[in-house]
């Protein structure tokens, strides 16, 4: 069910409309709420979208002082959140993270909502989240039953089935967008849900867009060790036993095909493995060509003899790789480069 929280108002020097609609995702008393944030362009029609989940709050995207803040349990974290809960310091903490003026005045709206909302990211999380609340009572998990990764991502497919009803969007023209633990989100999101136009891994690594079998950076052992209810019981398995895994990384990233995808890194995030997110990047491309599509194209450099990929050398036709200098974050050179990609491919 969608209702109402904040009206549209217009923002942004008048360049946007911003509103805040509810979804109730569960039924039952206390039911899982997620309350999206919505900008579209000002000038009429129906617009294409990125949509994403954010880290800390729809207040921290922007500088606007009226953006409701969630009553959801937050990680306390100076100038974010005391007591578990955000507090009024943490507006407009990710900015950088959002370059609203660049994304709508080049005629795209911005869907986004809190993590929390779906799922509180930490080990009880799932209790009072959609796991919890749509588990049939008395049954315990089962070893393939999904974590919180998949649970973000069911999130996003309830945002699409909003935006398909919005007449502001042009839901066929939907990018799916995540960075580091919300990339590994955006992509299995795409992985399963076809309506995405497209999907963007801004630093996935380790469960993401990284090849898992290289184990460089964040092996398989260090991400379940740390967050064991992002994943599935199973892929414990796998845990120092990386050589077993019957599919590796480059296979989530194929099953985004043919509809385009994008995987970017940074040259200082190598817990995330940008040179095995460009290699994971280069092996999704025969799935690709069954479609008679090509993936990253002909690369003017060999993958394997060099130890990162060039940095600031936006690749690829409909598979796009870029490396940007610096560390794990997603910011302005990024959303750039999504842009170009995004008007390229949905004929903007
Ligand atoms: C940790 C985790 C990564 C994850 C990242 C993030 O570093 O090990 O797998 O991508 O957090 O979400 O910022």
């Amino acid at each position: 069910r969608a209702s109402v929280v904040q009206a549209p108002n217009s923002v942004l020097g008048g360049l946007a409309t911003r509103r805040v609609v509810r979804l109730t995702l569960t039924q039952g008393p206390e039911p899982v709420t997620a309350d999206l944030l919505i900008y579209t362009p000002a000038k009429p029609g129906k617009h294409p979208a990125f949509l994403n989940i954010n880290f800390l709050g729809n207040q921290t995207i922007s500088m606007e002082s009226d953006i409701p803040i969630s009553t959801k349990w937050f990680a306390d974290r100076p100038g974010i959140a005391e007591n578990n809960r955000a507090t009024e310091a943490s507006r407009g903490a990710q900015v950088r993270r959002y370059p609203l003026e660049s994304i709508l005045s080049r005629g795209y709206g911005l869907v986004t909502f809190y993590r929390g909302d779906i799922e509180p990211d930490h080990p009880e999380g799932w209790k009072v989240g959609v796991r919890g609340k749509m588990q049939p009572t008395g049954r315990a998990f089962a070893t393939d039953d999904w974590g919180a990764i998949s649970a973000w991502a069911w999130g996003l497919s309830c945002a699409m089935d909003y935006i398909e009803i919005d007449d502001l969007f042009d839901a066929g023209k939907v990018v799916v967008i995540g960075h580091s633990r919300l990339g590994k989100t955006a992509l299995w999101a795409s992985a399963q849900d076809q309506r995405f136009a497209m999907a963007i891994s801004n630093c996935s690594g380790s469960g993401g867009a990284a090849l898992a079998r290289r184990c460089f950076g964040e092996t398989v052992e260090a991400s379940i060790r740390q967050f064991p209810y992002w994943y599935c019981e199973n892929y414990k398995q796998y845990s120092k036993n990386e050589a077993a895994l019957p599919v590796d990384q480059h296979e989530l990233i194929a099953l985004t095909a043919p509809r385009p995808v994008y995987i970017a890194s940074a040259s200082e995030d190598l817990w995330s493995d940008p040179k095995g997110e460009l290699l994971a990047a280069i092996n999704a491309q025969p799935v690709y060509a069954l479609f008679g599509k090509t993936g990253l194209g002909q690369l003017d450099f060999d993958p394997n003899a060099i130890r990162l990929p060039p940095p600031e050398r936006p690749l690829g036709e409909t598979i796009g790789y870029h490396m940007r200098t610096g560390k794990h974050d997603i910011l302005k050179y990024d959303w750039e480069q999504y842009l170009n990609f995004a008007d390229r491919h949905l004929g903007r």
